[in-house]
Formats: C-alpha cells, structure tokens, sequence
C-alpha cells in the first residue's frame, strides 16, 4: 500500500503572452480506494493525471509517494504504476494476447510470470475467449478492457485511469464499472470522467474539477451534505416552462401529456384524471424554493456535480 501526496500542484502551458493555467494551486491526498476525477472537458483532469504518472513537469509544486518526491524515486515509481491513457493506442494488427505480452515485455515483467498474468487479467477483464482475435475487431468497449488489463501487467498500486468510460454503451459501461470496483480494494485507482453515472456507484472519494482547480473533494455523503434541501421536484404547465429553465438550474427534464397529483409523501403521481394540456417536470438545484409548487427532494451525485458547478 502506498500513499500519493500531491501539494500545490501547478500547471501552465504555453508562453508568456498566451498562458493556460491547466492546473492550479491543487492538493490532494490519496490512499487505497477508488478516486472519481470529475469535471468537465477542458478541467485539467488529462493534465494533472499526467503529472501524477510522471510523463508531465509540474510548473509548481510536488508529487511524493510515500514521502519521497516521484522524481528521485524514478524506475521504482514506475514499476507502482499503471496508466491507461486517454488517447489509448493500440496495435491493430496484433491479437488481443500478443498485445499484452508486448506490453509486458516493455513493462520487464519475467516471461513465465507474464503468461500467467496474462491468462488471469484476459480472465478479469472477460477476454479471454477473444483472446486471439485481433485488435481491429474489438468493440470501443473490448478495447477499453484491453486498455485496463494491459495497465494492470505489472500489478500496480496506483492505477490511473484517464476517460476510461468514453465511447462505450451503457452495458459496457456497468461491466466496466464492476471491474474497477474490484480493483480498489488494495491499490490507489484514479479515475477521471466527465460522465457522473460513472463514478457514483463505485467512487470511495469524489474530486470535482473546474478551471483547473479541486472545488469539492469528499466521500459521496460529504459531497451530498451541502446540497441537501437545495434540490426540488415540479411540474409546471409547459407555459411557466421557459421561465424556470432560464432562471435556475435545472438538473432534469420531462415532458408530459395528462395531469398530475401528489401522493402522500409530497412526491407527484401520474394521474391519468383528464388531460390538462402538456406539462413538464423539473429537477431544480436552488437554495431558494423555485417555485410555489415546488417539493423538496433528496439530492443525489448529478445534482450535486450542478450544484458546485454553477
Ligand atoms: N499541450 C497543451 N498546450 C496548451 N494547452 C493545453 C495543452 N493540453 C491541454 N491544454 C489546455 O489545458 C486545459 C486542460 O486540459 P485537459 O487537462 O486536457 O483537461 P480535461 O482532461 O479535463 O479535458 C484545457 O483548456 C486545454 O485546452
Ligand atoms: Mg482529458
């Protein structure tokens, strides 16, 4: 197990007269679990990943592993780590288990050590009776899982994971999402998304980036905390409609057609009571009641991410 410390990190690209701060002033901590990176494009994620995994300088600050500064640990860094790169490539020509052995054989892994790995990681990522097929052939979602496996060869402890969603279906995406799960459980593994579905059923800790910056870090609950009583359910004739979208933000949205009651429990039944022309329902994150009909609702990861966000 080891332990990641990142303190005022900073990235700037360009000159002087064009400058990007890509990243900034950012500090973080990480231990073992499952680290959701979320932000939109263009937050830095790419950037500040790429600095953790040592192919990018900072401009400022430090990076240690266990204390030590990533830079002086050098080959003993990088054999604790295992990267998937956003722009992932791939060897077309080549079969899913030739692959791996190359990347083995790049990473110095011992051979009969490597074949063993390879027969157990085609076996996790549920490859294995593809295993001669090639590249090529491989759906977005088989190619994601051939990215995963070949950044596990080495068996790191800290597993960095950039965009390792995009492109894929929404089967794709929960296969995916149990093999990650799994893996967090004795090794740092950092996963940057701009989908929030991705992380919120298997996140241990969220980070959310803007402009460069860590605007919220916490456990789903602490993330959620803030929010609570900020986000609110109601349907409104489709005339009000415009009014509320343009004056607060709106997290969901659906159309009707038919009328609508309140059950009990404050929450809104379809009622199929005559049909009082189309209506829309919203999900509203306001700190103020949006609206006289308006109820309150439990927030969930979605709601929250508007929520810093705005
Ligand atoms: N090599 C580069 N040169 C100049 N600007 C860059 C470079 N790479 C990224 N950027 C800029 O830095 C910001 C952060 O980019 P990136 O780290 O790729 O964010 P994300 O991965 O969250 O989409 C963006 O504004 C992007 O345009
Ligand atoms: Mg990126």
């Amino acid at each position: 197990m080891c332990r990641l410390e990142l303190a005022g990190l900073e990235k700037t690209y360009g000159s002087k007269k064009q400058e990007k701060r890509a990243v900034q002033n950012l500090t973080a901590g990480f231990a073992h679990g499952v680290y959701g990176l979320l932000g939109e494009n263009g937050a830095g994620k790419t950037t500040l990943l790429r600095m953790i995994v040592g192919i990018l300088k900072p401009t400022q600050g430090q990076i240690t592993c266990d204390g030590i500064p990533i830079g002086q640990l050098g080959g003993a860094y990088r054999n604790l780590l295992g990267y998937l790169p956003q722009d992932f490539g791939y060897y077309k020509e080549f079969s899913a288990v030739r692959f791996l052995n190359y990347i083995a054989a790049l990473k110095a892994v011992e051979p009969n050590t490597a074949k063993e790995r390879i027969e157990q990681l085609l076996e996790t990522v549920g490859l294995t009776e593809e295993r001669n097929k090639k590249l090529k052939t491989f759906s977005g979602g088989m190619l994601r899982r051939i990215g995963i496996a070949q950044a596990l060869l080495n068996e790191p402890k800290i597993l960095i994971l950039d965009e390792p969603t995009a492109g894929l279906d929404p089967r794709e995406r929960v296969r995916f999402r149990n093999i990650i799960s799994a893996l967090g459980k004795d090794r740092i593994v950092i996963l940057s998304t701009h989908i929030v579905s991705d992380v919120e059923y298997i996140a241990d800790q969220i980070m959310i980036m803007k402009h460069g910056q860590l605007i919220k870090t916490g456990t789903q609950a602490q993330i959620l905390e803030p929010v609570v009583g900020c986000v609110w359910n109601c349907i409104v004739p489709v005339k009000t409609a415009d009014e509320l979208n343009a004056t607060y933000a709106v997290s969901n949205l659906r159309n009707f057609n038919g009328d609508y009651n309140k059950n009990n429990s404050g929450e809104y039944d379809a009622m199929n009571v005559g049909n009082h022309g189309e209506q829309v329902e919203f999900r509203i994150v306001s700190r103020e009641k949006p609206h006289p009909e308006a109820v309150e609702v439990e927030p969930v990861l979605e709601d929250a991410y508007l929520y810093y966000y705005i």
